[in-house]
């Protein structure tokens, strides 16, 4: 089969490789560029370990060809801490880790990915929301509670953050030091 080229953005990376119509974006990612941060688990669309964000929307990289990714702007487990002067873990990162939801790891990247996509849709989630946002996420550890608890407390830890950031702004509006 003929190689393809494609470009994509990869955790604001610009990237141009020549793929296999057949290769998975999975593989692409984790052989090619390194970023192992995204796990292989099932490869066949049931456990969510692969999920990497593919213009703002999660998707299962197992699931994806390559090709497919052609012109998209992707988010992987490595692009969601900050960078430079906002650098830190991301609050779902730091969440995870305060309420103790990681116990193996294998599933975390592809939930905290999944779970960005709920936040960034509807940051004050319920509890069913984030239950049934997290679904197609298997995890063999946790038993979900605390990822759920961990979801949660992120959401309001950014809304708490977005709120300072509005008072600030207004602040600085009117004026006020
Ligand atoms: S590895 Fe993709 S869904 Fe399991
Ligand atoms: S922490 Fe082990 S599979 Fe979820």
């Amino acid at each position: 089969m003929t190689a393809v080229d494609v470009k994509f953005t990869v955790n604001g990376n610009e990237h141009v490789l020549s793929v296999e119509p057949h290769e998975r974006l999975v593989d692409v990612l984790r052989g090619r560029l390194g970023l192992t941060g995204t796990k292989m688990g099932c490869g066949e669309g049931e456990c969510g370990a692969c999920t990497v964000i593919m213009d703002g929307r999660a998707v299962l990289s197992c699931l994806t060809l390559a090709v497919q990714a052609q012109g998209s702007d992707l988010l992987t487990i490595e692009g969601l801490a900050a960078d430079g002067p906002e650098a830190g873990l991301h609050p779902l990162q730091k969440a995870f880790i305060s309420e103790a939801a990681i116990q193996c790891g294998y599933c975390t990247p592809g939930m905290i990915l999944t779970a960005k996509t709920l936040l960034d849709r509807d940051p004050e989630p319920t509890p069913g929301a984030v239950k049934e946002s997290i679904i197609g996420n298997l995890c063999r550890c946790t038993g979900y509670d605390k990822p759920v608890k961990a979801i949660l407390a992120a959401a309001a830890e950014m809304r708490a953050a977005a709120r300072d950031a509005a008072a600030t702004a207004t602040g600085a509006e009117r004026g006020e030091s």
